[in-house]
């Protein structure tokens, strides 16, 4: 089974979770990535049991229109019901990197805005230890050198994305760090100066991930 097959499997296991939490009220949280994408497609056939959604990307937004289905401005809803999304890396403790599409800080929003998150990912992003991912952090343009300067200083090695998030801010992409106790790092890195936010979901950690395996299950973490 390839990894397409795994995040359409692990999509379609979130709309049902999905079609049992939501009532004709509901505002849907929905995230970004190909996995997401799956899913965006999916809650198509879905359209007339919901409100709207609310949308963390110009592109998911732009794809839920493309449907048919209302996307509101995030500042105008004051909660959604539940939030689907995919990762980057997922530990054994539900937390999370992300921002490999470069919308972690509209992601990191919608959640805290939301009652649910349910985090949607095939088993190549399960790991022991988050790190191995690059870490993703949003940057005030201004602040890039100086947040690059300290997690060097931690022990990362820091590289500035060519493409520039839907807010007009750096991404520093962060390898090699050693996340041992996910919070924590959370916390000092946003709260660097100019850091807008870090992609490390563990003070919003989702409550519960789907995870789509190669023997066609898909577990519940
Ligand atoms: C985007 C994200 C995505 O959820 C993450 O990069 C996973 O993407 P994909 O489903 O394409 O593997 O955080 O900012």
């Amino acid at each position: 089974m390839d990894q397409n097959e795994l995040k359409r499997r692990v999509a379609r296991a979130a709309l049902d979770r999905v079609t049992e939490m939501v009532s004709p009220d509901s505002i849907i949280g929905v995230g970004t990535g190909s996995t997401t994408n799956f899913f965006i497609d999916l809650l198509a056939e879905f359209k007339s049991s919901f409100k709207a959604t609310v949308s963390s990307s110009v592109a998911s937004t732009a794809r839920i229109r493309d449907l048919g289905i209302s996307v509101l401005e995030t500042h105008k809803v004051e909660c959604a019901d539940i939030y689907v999304d995919g990762a980057d890396e997922v530990d054994g403790s539900r937390a999370l990197i992300k921002g490999g599409g470069g919308a972690l800080t509209q992601e990191k929003i919608v959640v805290s805005i939301s009652k649910y998150f349910l985090c949607i990912v095939d088993e190549t992003k399960l790991v022991e230890r988050l790190g191995t991912f690059p870490l993703p952090i949003e940057v005030i343009p201004s602040a890039r050198s100086a947040v690059m300067r300290f997690t060097q200083s931690i022990g990362g090695k820091p590289s500035e994305r060519s493409r520039l998030t839907d807010n007009g801010n750096v991404i520093v992409d962060v390898a090699g760090l050693v996340i041992d106790d996910p919070e924590e790092m959370e916390q000092t890195l946003n709260n660097l100066p100019g850091v807008v936010t870090a992609g490390i979901f563990a003070l919003h950690r989702p409550h519960e991930v789907f995870v789509s395996k190669r023997d066609g299950s898909v577990a519940r973490l």
